[in-house]
């Protein structure tokens, strides 16, 4: 069996218009700017109107990869979405934004593997290409974060926000580049160290539990802090050492958005300067699938990298699940 390169061709990236400040939280929940900027890095966070779904700013952030991929959607062939937060239980929300997209020809399905969700949708489209099923195919990282967050509790609802991001892969042509390694993991034995706890079939949401906030994040965030911070760390240097590379070769490690002291310690371990570590978590927090997403592209769009750059990507959530991916860009 012949299995053919794969590229990023474009990317895009949308989020909402609304910025929720840390000031304006200090205003409704026991916090303080200072608190949150000290202890995660983040300044603000972009927060979706009550009409704008996950799919509305999938779409959104398909389009702009399309574009930019130069491929029309009548031409895609696959949509995989990564996302926790669907527009309903079912259908999965790839199916709503392959309506919006109007690409009536794609396979389209979601995944659920909460902030490493856009990595995993990476691997299997990768594989799905590479193996000659499809030659396309666009990956999306869509949340909604704010419809599961728990706005009384100040440990977990000054961390998230609202976005989406893309990218389209297709067989690469001679000398373009690749994605070189992709590496996945999940410890499930972790589960109950974030979690939406209710809403599924262990806890329906009820009448009689209406109230007590079942359907939203609950993290224990030391815990995960340095499950994160190893998983990471392993998994980026797993991909690493796959594509015959070493710290110096990278132009720019792109880490899931979640804290900047994770970022740092990573970066640290990986013996990589700062100036290569992409970082967009003070406008945007965490959004979950969708912040390895959105900073690829703003990475990509901002010339972080160029065509011919090693890149690394890495992520780590819920589940517990990692995935590292490097790439040739
Ligand atoms: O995306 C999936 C992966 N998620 C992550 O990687 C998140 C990992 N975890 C984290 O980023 C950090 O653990 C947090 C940012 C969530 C918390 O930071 P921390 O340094 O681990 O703080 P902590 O939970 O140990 O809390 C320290 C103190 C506590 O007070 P006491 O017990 O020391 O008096 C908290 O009650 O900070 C308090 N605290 C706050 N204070 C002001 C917790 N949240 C807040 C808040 N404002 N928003």
């Amino acid at each position: 069996m012949i299995f053919h390169p794969v590229c990023i061709a474009g990317t895009g990236s949308y989020v909402p218009e609304r910025v929720l400040t840390n000031a304006e939280l200090a205003t409704r929940v026991d916090t303080s700017e200072e608190w949150i900027l000290t202890r995660t890095g983040i300044r603000e966070r972009r927060i979706a109107a009550a009409d704008e779904t996950t799919s509305h700013m999938a779409t959104h952030a398909a389009r702009r990869a399309l574009e930019q991929a130069g491929l029309t959607a009548a031409e895609l062939e696959l949509i995989i979405v990564a996302t926790i937060t669907p527009d309903t239980p079912t259908p999965a929300t790839a199916c709503y934004i392959q309506q919006n997209l109007g690409a009536t020809r794609a396979v389209a399905f979601d995944i659920s593997a909460a902030c490493s969700g856009f990595l995993y949708a990476m691997k299997i489209a990768k594989r799905l290409i590479a193996s000659g099923a499809f030659k396309n195919a666009i990956i999306i990282g869509a949340e909604k974060l704010s419809s599961v967050t728990n706005w009384d509790d100040r440990s977990t609802c000054v961390l998230f926000g609202d976005g989406a991001g893309a990218a389209v892969l297709r067989i690469a042509e001679p000398g373009e580049g690749s994605i070189i390694a992709t590496e996945m993991g999940t410890d499930g034995t972790l589960t109950h160290l974030l979690q939406i706890p209710g809403g599924g079939t262990a806890c329906p949401i009820t009448a009689a539990n209406v109230n007590e906030q079942l359907g939203t994040l609950r993290m224990l965030g030391k815990e995960v802090f340095k499950h994160a911070v190893n998983r990471m760390k392993e998994a980026a240097e797993k991909v690493i050492a796959r594509a015959g590379l070493k710290a110096e070769d990278i132009a720019c490690v792109i880490p899931h958005q979640a804290n900047l002291r994770i970022i740092d310690a990573i970066a640290d371990r990986l013996a990589v300067p700062n100036d290569r570590v992409f970082i967009n978590l003070d406008k945007y927090g965490n959004t979950s699938a969708a912040a390895i997403a959105i900073a690829l592209d703003e990475a990509n769009r901002n010339g972080a990298f160029k065509r011919g750059d090693n890149i690394v990507l890495v992520v780590f959530g819920a589940g517990l699940t990692w995935a590292a991916a490097a790439i040739r860009w």
